[in-house]
C-alpha cells in the first residue's frame, strides 16, 4: 500500500483514540488505563517513524508501555483482578482481543528491529484496528 492512504487513514482516526491524560490526573487511573496511555504515544511515534522512515524509534518507544504491560501480566497472575472501567463481565473477550493485540505489537516490534518498513507498516495498521475494535466494546 502507498504512504497516502495510510496517511489520511491516521490523520481521521487518531483524533477519536482518545487524549492522553494530565499528570494529576494519571495518579487516579488504574493499571489498564496507565498501559493505555504509554501505548497511545508510542504508536504515535511509530506513525512518525513510518512516514519518516526513521524504524530505530519505534522499539525505544513501547518500552514505557512494556514495561507496565508486565505488571498487568504479574498482576494477573497473582490472581489479582484487572478492573475495566466498563463491561467488566466481558472481560474474557478483553483478554482474546488484548492477545491478540500483543502478538501483533510484537511482530511490529521484530520487524522494526530489522528495519522491515513493509511489515512494520502492517502491523502498524493491524494495532490501529485492534484500538478501534476494543474501543468500541470497553471504552466508555
Ligand atoms: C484489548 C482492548 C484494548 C486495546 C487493544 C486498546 N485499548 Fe485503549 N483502552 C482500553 C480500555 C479498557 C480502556 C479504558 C476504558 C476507558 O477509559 O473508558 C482504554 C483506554 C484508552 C485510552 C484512554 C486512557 C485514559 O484514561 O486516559 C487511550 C488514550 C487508549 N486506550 C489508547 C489506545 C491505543 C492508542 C491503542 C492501540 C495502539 C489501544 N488503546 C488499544 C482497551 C483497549
Amino acid at each position: 500500500m502507498g504512504m497516502m492512504p495510510l496517511l489520511l487513514f491516521f490523520f481521521f482516526t487518531i483524533p477519536f483514540l482518545g487524549i492522553p491524560a494530565s499528570a494529576e490526573q494519571q495518579e487516579s487511573k488504574n493499571l489498564i488505563q496507565k498501559e493505555m496511555i504509554a501505548l497511545d504515544g508510542a504508536l504515535k511515534v511509530t506513525v512518525d517513524a513510518i512516514v519518516l522512515n526513521e524504524p530505530e524509534r519505534i522499539v525505544p518507544a513501547f518500552q514505557e508501555a512494556n514495561r507496565i504491560r508486565e505488571q498487568v501480566e504479574h498482576t494477573i497472575k497473582s490472581g489479582a483482578k484487572i478492573v475495566l472501567p466498563k463491561n467488566q463481565k466481558r472481560f474474557k473477550e478483553f483478554v482474546r482481543l488484548d492477545n491478540k493485540f500483543h502478538r501483533d505489537l510484537e511482530l511490529l516490534l521484530k520487524a522494526a528491529g530489522k528495519n522491515n518498513m513493509g511489515v512494520v507498516q502492517r502491523q502498524t495498521h493491524r494495532l490501529l484496528d485492534a484500538c478501534v475494535r476494543c474501543h468500541r466494546i470497553f471504552r466508555k
